[in-house]
């Protein structure tokens, strides 16, 4: 069943829509909605369980599913057009999922702090421990002491303590039942280099040199799989490089956006 999608949405003009990381929601594109809403008509839209949208029961946890969220979530609000799709981790893979089953609806990429390869067996087991903790759990209040030092770099870490509170409550908020979903969809998905070798758009990689769980490697590989991309590294940044360094994130995004046909 679809989910009925809550999507946050800024400004007018070409759309651009920016994908969320998991465990967080779509607030956490603030900084971009404000800086890219004065040009493009901005779409952040909460995966299902998260945030604004409700979690529909009954189909396999799968990142495709998410994918055919959206395609339903632009559908209802007439955007039909291709899209500029920007995703953040979670968000990635899901715009890869979008890319494979919705080609025709993208007309440039950004991946940002992302990777196209599929779990390892270990990684995949990992997810399922969280799952079911946060699940017995009832809450996902104990998963802020795991993942933040994992989410955020040092330099976010000691000098930003309004970004590590923003983080923070959005991971211990997080619905357990939709933690559950998107660990398990995670674990689900396929490796999606052949889909971007596919990919017939522009792309950017952005990639926080500190980044400890979607590395620099990771993204070179993104960059050399696709057939046009560049690569950015923000400096100082961690895995959540859009909220560590907003300003640099936000420049290289509309420089991107700026220089796209009929950008
Ligand atoms: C995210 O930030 O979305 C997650 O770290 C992705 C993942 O667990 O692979």
């Amino acid at each position: 069943m679809r989910a009925d999608t809550y999507v946050i949405e800024a400004g007018q003009g070409r759309p651009v829509v920016l994908l969320h990381a998991f465990p967080l929601n779509a607030t956490m594109w603030a900084p971009q909605r404000e800086a890219l809403g004065a040009a493009y008509r901005v779409l952040c839209p909460d995966f299902r369980g998260f945030g604004g949208t409700p979690l529909p029961g009954g189909d396999a946890p799968s990142l495709d599913e998410a994918a055919d969220d959206l395609a339903a979530a632009l559908d209802a609000r007439g955007v039909t057009d291709p899209v500029v799709l920007a995703g953040l981790s979670m968000g990635g893979y899901v715009a890869m999922a979008f890319l494979r089953r919705h080609p025709g609806r993208v007309a440039a990429l950004v991946l940002a702090d992302t990777k196209a390869t599929a779990d390892p067996p270990a990684a995949a087991a990992n997810r399922e421990r969280i799952a079911e903790e946060v699940v017995a759990a009832g809450s996902s209040a104990q998963l802020g002491e795991e993942l933040l030092p994992k989410l955020l770099g040092s330099t976010t870490r000691e000098t930003k303590p309004l970004v590590v509170g923003r983080v923070r409550a959005m991971v211990e908020t997080a619905p357990p039942g939709a933690v559950a979903w998107a660990q398990r969809a995670m674990a689900a998905r396929p490796d999606s280099t052949a889909d971007l070798r596919a990919a017939g758009v522009p792309a950017l990689v952005v990639v926080g040199a500190q980044d400890e769980i979607t590395a620099v490697a990771d993204a070179e590989a993104m960059v050399a799989a696709l057939p046009d991309a560049q690569l950015v590294l923000l400096h100082d940044a961690g895995h959540l490089s859009s909220m560590e360094a907003p300003d640099a994130f936000n420049a290289a995004v509309l420089e991107f956006l700026a220089r796209l046909p009929g950008g």
